[in-house]
């Protein structure tokens, strides 16, 4: 079927209106359709290694201002830019030899760089909240790569997903959350990574800023030990707020044991409702990590809590645990 694309959405919707949202496949039709609704200023969400990104043009203040109205999120919080490739990096962001040497290793993949924004990047200001630096990524996920070079420019975006809740790693995740609020998902199916991106930040001494899908093993290898947290110019992050990633049901970290009342999320072997990985790996844990919450959160049914293993707080197992922490945060 042919589809009149520039103007196959409402471009005056706003957020008490629902709009329809469109399911596409990644085919040379359904990419071509998702970079005609992010050339009209629309939303699509699409598939990252990571988690699925709610995606809009990052040159656009109208699109990137919907997807902080979709998302119910923060004004105040940066998003980070996505592009096909280093060379389209260093458009918007200004490259060292220490940064090009580390783009050079880890892109495309589960890194984010906070590098020193271009004065003549030209994006929205809303995507860098006016701070003078970007967040930049390239992602690996084939239907990612297609999608930007379909669209042809910066696609700022943050995880698919309600602020504050669990994040997506699948279509119907998105479609959960999102459904009636943004123009369309691109279908990629289940994400392989499962947790955001590793954020690095290097303006100034490298820094952790956020652990994420690339163990921070592998850039400390790189840059000796990383200081955790940031300068005093680090935005105050959603990924840093006290509860994010939260699911229905209250969240006990670190339990060896169940209660009657509880929901087991297990993590190596022995008995247990749903289990992150029996085999205790930890990157089929990461992997399944929003998922199964999801799925506790069903199993609780509004009565019970879940209840989480201990993860070692080493490789992937620092991402999990943070975005476990959180999770279990008090909820405002
Ligand atoms: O894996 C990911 O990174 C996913 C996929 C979709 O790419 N995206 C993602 O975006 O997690 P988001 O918006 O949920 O997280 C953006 C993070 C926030 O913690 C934000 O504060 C930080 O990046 N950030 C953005 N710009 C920044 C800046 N200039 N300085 C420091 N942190 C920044
Ligand atoms: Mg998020």
């Amino acid at each position: 079927m042919v589809r009149p694309v520039a103007c196959g959405f409402n471009p005056y919707a706003t957020s008490r209106m629902m709009i329809e949202t469109e399911t596409l496949m990644p085919t040379a039709e359904g990419l071509a359709r998702a970079a005609a609704i992010l050339r009209a200023e629309g939303l699509v969400a699409f598939p990252t290694e990571t988690v699925y990104g709610l995606g809009g043009d990052a040159r656009s203040d109208r699109a990137v201002a919907r997807i902080f109205d979709a998302k119910g999120r923060p004004r105040f919080n940066p998003l980070i830019v996505h592009v096909p490739d280093l060379a389209a990096a260093q458009a918007f962001a200004q490259f060292d030899a220490r940064a090009t040497a580390i783009a050079a290793q880890f892109w495309p993949g589960p890194l984010t760089l906070v590098l020193p924004l271009r004065a003549d990047a030209g994006l929205s200001l809303y995507v860098t909240a006016e701070l003078d630096s970007i967040a930049i990524r390239v992602p690996a996920h084939p239907v990612a790569q297609a999608l930007l070079r379909a669209f042809g420019g910066p696609l700022a975006a943050p995880s698919a997903n309600p602020s504050g809740r669990v994040s997506p790693t699948r279509a119907q995740h998105v479609r959960d959350g999102l459904t009636g609020k943004i123009e369309a998902v691109l279908d990629g199916g289940a994400c392989d990574v499962g947790v955001e991106s590793t954020i690095l930040g290097l303006v100034g001494a490298p820094a952790l800023l956020r652990p994420g899908g690339l163990a921070t093993e592998a850039l400390e290898a790189l840059l000796g030990p990383l200081p955790v947290g940031g300068s005093a110019s680090k935005p105050n992050a959603p990924g840093q707020l006290a509860s994010h990633y939260a699911p229905g049901a209250a969240v006990r970290l670190n339990a060896d044991t169940t209660h009657p009342d509880e929901i087991r999320l297990g993590f190596g072997p022995g008995p247990a409702d749903l289990n992150l990985s029996a085999n205790g790996d930890l990157v089929e844990a990461a992997a399944n990590l929003f998922h199964l919450l999801r799925e506790a959160d069903r199993l609780a049914a509004g009565v019970k809590s879940i209840a989480i293993a201990p993860i070692p707080e080493i490789g992937l197992g620092r991402a999990i645990n943070d975005r476990l922490r959180r999770a279990a945060a008090p909820r405002p």
